[in-house]
This record gives C-alpha cells, sequence and structure tokens, in this order.
C-alpha cells in the first residue's frame, strides 16, 4: 500500500539519509544498498559501528566511552593507587585459604599469566626475558616478608616495567596467585636481593656484580 502524498517526503529522506554522514551504512565494502523502490532495506540505514567514524556527533569513533565511575557487572574496583603498595599490605587481608583448589587455581593462573616472565618458580627467568626486562625473583627475603596485600598490589596496578594485569586477572586470580607464590618460597631457596631493585629501565646485559652492601637510591614509582 503506498500513500503517494509520502512517497516525496520518504524519497527526500532516504535520500538525505544517505547523504548524511558520508553514507555510511555499515555495509561491507563492495556491497550496493539494498532497495525497493525509494526504500532502503531496513539492515542498509545509517548506524554506529563501533570501529568506525562516529556519523551522529564530532567524536574519531562509534565506540562509547563508558560514564566515569561506571562499574561492570562482576567488577570489584581497587582503590589503592600504583604507589600505595605500602597502604595495601596493612589493609588488605588474604580473603582465600591455601586450600589445594586455591592453590591448583593459583598455579594455573601463575603458569598462564606470570610464568613467562617470572618463570615456573618465580626466579625471574621466564622466556620472554631475553627480550623484557628481567625482573627480580620473587623468592627474595624482601617479597617474603611482604604481606600478602602488597604481594597482591603488583598484579592489580604494575610496578615500573611491569604492567598491572587487572585486566587479565580478577582480585580472586591474584589472592590464589599470592598464595601459591607463597607455596613456592616454602620450598625455594632464598633468592639474594637483587643487585638494582625495582630498575625503571630495562637492566643492561651487563653481568650482575655481586652485590654490594651499599643500597642504591630508590628510584621513582615504587613504593
Ligand atoms: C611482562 C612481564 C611480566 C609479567 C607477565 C608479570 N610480571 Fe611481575 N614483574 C615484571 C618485572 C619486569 C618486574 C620488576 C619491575 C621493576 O623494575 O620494579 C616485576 C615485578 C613483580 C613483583 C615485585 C617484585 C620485587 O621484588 O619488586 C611482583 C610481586 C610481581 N611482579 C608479581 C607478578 C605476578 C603475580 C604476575 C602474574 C599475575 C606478574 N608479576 C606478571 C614483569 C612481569
Amino acid at each position: 500500500m503506498r500513500n503517494p502524498a509520502r512517497t516525496p517526503a520518504l524519497a527526500t529522506l532516504a535520500f538525505s539519509t544517505l547523504l548524511a554522514g558520508g553514507c555510511d551504512l555499515g555495509l561491507p565494502a563492495g556491497r550496493t544498498p539494498h532497495r525497493e523502490g525509494n526504500r532502503l532495506d531496513m539492515n542498509d540505514q545509517l548506524k554506529l559501528k563501533p570501529q568506525r567514524k562516529d556519523i551522529f556527533g564530532s567524536r574519531p569513533t562509534g565506540l562509547m566511552e563508558p560514564q566515569p565511575g561506571t562499574v561492570a557487572v562482576g567488577e570489584e574496583p581497587y582503590p589503592y593507587a600504583q604507589n600505595e603498595a605500602d597502604k595495601a599490605g596493612a589493609e588488605l587481608k588474604n580473603p582465600l585459604q591455601p586450600t589445594p583448589e586455591v592453590l591448583a587455581h593459583g598455579k594455573f593462573v601463575y603458569e598462564n599469566v606470570c610464568i613467562t616472565c617470572h618463570g615456573p618458580r618465580g626466579a625471574g627467568d621466564g622466556i620472554v626475558t631475553a627480550l623484557f626486562p628481567k625482573p627480580p625473583s620473587l623468592m627474595t627475603q624482601r617479597v617474603r616478608d611482604w604481606p600478602d596485600g602488597q604481594l597482591f598490589h603488583r598484579p592489580m596496578r604494575g610496578q615500573n616495567s611491569m604492567p598491572s594485569h587487572s585486566r587479565q586477572v580478577d582480585q580472586k586470580d591474584a589472592w590464589s596467585v599470592v598464595l601459591w607464590i607463597r607455596e613456592m618460597q616454602k620450598t625455594e631457596p632464598v633468592a639474594p636481593p637483587p643487585a638494582a631493585p625495582a630498575a625503571t629501565t630495562a637492566q643492561a646485559a651487563a653481568p650482575p656484580a655481586p652485590a654490594p652492601p651499599a643500597a642504591p637510591a630508590k628510584t621513582g614509582g615504587k613504593s
């Protein structure tokens, strides 16, 4: 059924819609819009495509940013800033117990996420350390003395050249990893302190000199 009086108006609308926004109908390359008379197929209409230009506004992409303060379902905001490791250590308690299940989960997460850099037993000899800065051993007395919360803080917020892992591991994963590191600390020998703890830049290829007792000045970003 066609209403002749409305046809010109519809045609103008369809036409101007096509012209607007650089004709981004979200079609795959090479496909022409499908029409019936003057009507566009409903599938072929101006729309926001996340990876394309925002046709309705002035933003460079159609991707929407969440409103500030938005919390995703199941997300637990982590309140400590990067330089608040001490505070996290003093205030946070590990909510998990080292049951066989939790340890198995911690081992799983460690061996999927941390092992590439920290090595199979935390010695800092992971496979990528040929290219990436070598992390200090997780078996040092320093790390053993940290409360669980401080150890937990590193994957959540990162430290110097280690990025935050909070997108890959949730808080349960991170607390389980802490317990798995504790478990490894029970059987691994205490590692000597790193020559230059928490280096900010890639450590030079020079072989580490036997650690002199003089403690180097703490570098920025580390707490
Ligand atoms: C991409 C490589 C990489 C991955 C993956 C990684 N780390 Fe690290 N990590 C580092 C580096 C490098 C450092 C040393 C950073 C610095 O210079 O302070 C470090 C430091 C640490 C420290 C502090 C050690 C100290 O003595 O200062 C802890 C704890 C830690 N990482 C835990 C983890 C855990 C747990 C995971 C897995 C969830 C993980 N890391 C994944 C590279 C990595």
